[in-house]
C-alpha cells in the first residue's frame, strides 16, 4: 500500500522547460527548509543554499557559465558555451545553489540529500524542478567564482548541483521513465 510520501518520489521527474511564473515566498520557505532538515555526516550541516530569484542575475549566471565552457578544451562544452540558446537552468525562475566546504568528507553526499529533499517538497507542491550541475564544474572559474560571491555562495565552498525550480511549461512532455532491471537485492 502506498502512501503520499511514496506517491511524491514516484512522481517526482526532472523537468527541462518552464513558464515564467515565480514560487511564491511560502513555497520556497517550504523547500529550503526541507533542503536544511536533510539528513548530513555527523550532523555537519556546513552546506549553504543561495536561492536566485532574480532573472538578470540567473542569465548573468549563465552567461558567465558559457563563457567558462567556451574556453574549455571539450569540443561539447565549447559548443554549449557558443550557443546562443543555451541556458543551463532551461530560464526556470528560480534556481538554489547548494554549495559546501569541499574539506568535508561527507560534503557531497550531505548536498545530495538535501537536493532530492528539495526536489520532493517541490514535487508535492507541484513545482517542477531539475538538478542542474553546470555550476559544479566552472565554479572555479575567476569570474563565476566572483560573481556567485556577490550572490552569497560562501568563498571556500565548492558548488556541488543546483536546483532548478517552477512551473513545467504546457508543452513540457516528459519522456516515460524506464527503470532498469535487476538493480535490487534482498538477502533474507
Ligand atoms: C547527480 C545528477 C546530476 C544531474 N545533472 C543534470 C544536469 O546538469 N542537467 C539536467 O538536465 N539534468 C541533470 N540530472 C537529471 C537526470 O538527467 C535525471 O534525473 C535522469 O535522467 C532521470 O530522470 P528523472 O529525474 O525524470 O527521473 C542530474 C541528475 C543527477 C542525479
Amino acid at each position: 500500500m502506498s502512501n503520499p510520501t511514496i506517491e511524491t518520489i514516484k512522481k517526482r521527474r526532472s523537468v527541462r522547460s518552464y513558464s515564467d511564473k515565480q514560487l511564491n515566498e511560502s513555497d520556497l520557505n517550504e523547500i529550503l527548509q526541507a533542503a536544511v532538515h536533510a539528513p548530513s555526516g555527523m550532523n555537519y550541516q556546513t552546506w549553504h543554499f543561495t536561492a536566485i530569484l532574480n532573472s538578470e542575475k540567473l542569465a548573468e549566471l549563465n552567461r558567465l557559465i558559457k563563457q567558462a565552457f567556451a574556453k574549455s578544451d571539450e569540443p561539447r562544452l565549447q559548443e554549449r558555451g557558443n550557443n546562443p540558446d543555451y541556458c543551463c537552468y532551461y530560464n526556470a525562475p528560480a534556481l538554489v545553489i547548494v554549495s559546501n566546504d569541499p574539506a568535508q568528507w561527507w560534503a557531497p553526499m550531505d548536498c545530495a540529500c538535501a537536493i532530492e529533499n528539495m526536489f520532493l517538497a517541490a514535487t508535492s507542491l507541484e513545482i517542477s524542478s531539475c538538478w542542474i550541475n553546470q555550476l559544479g564544474t566552472t565554479c572555479d572559474d575567476e569570474e563565476v567564482r566572483s560573481f556567485i560571491t556577490s550572490l552569497g555562495v560562501p568563498e571556500h565552498h565548492k558548488v556541488y548541483g543546483c536546483v532548478a525550480l517552477g512551473y513545467a511549461s504546457p508543452e513540457t512532455r516528459l519522456k516515460e521513465k524506464v527503470l532498469h532491471q535487476n538493480t535490487i537485492t534482498i538477502v533474507r
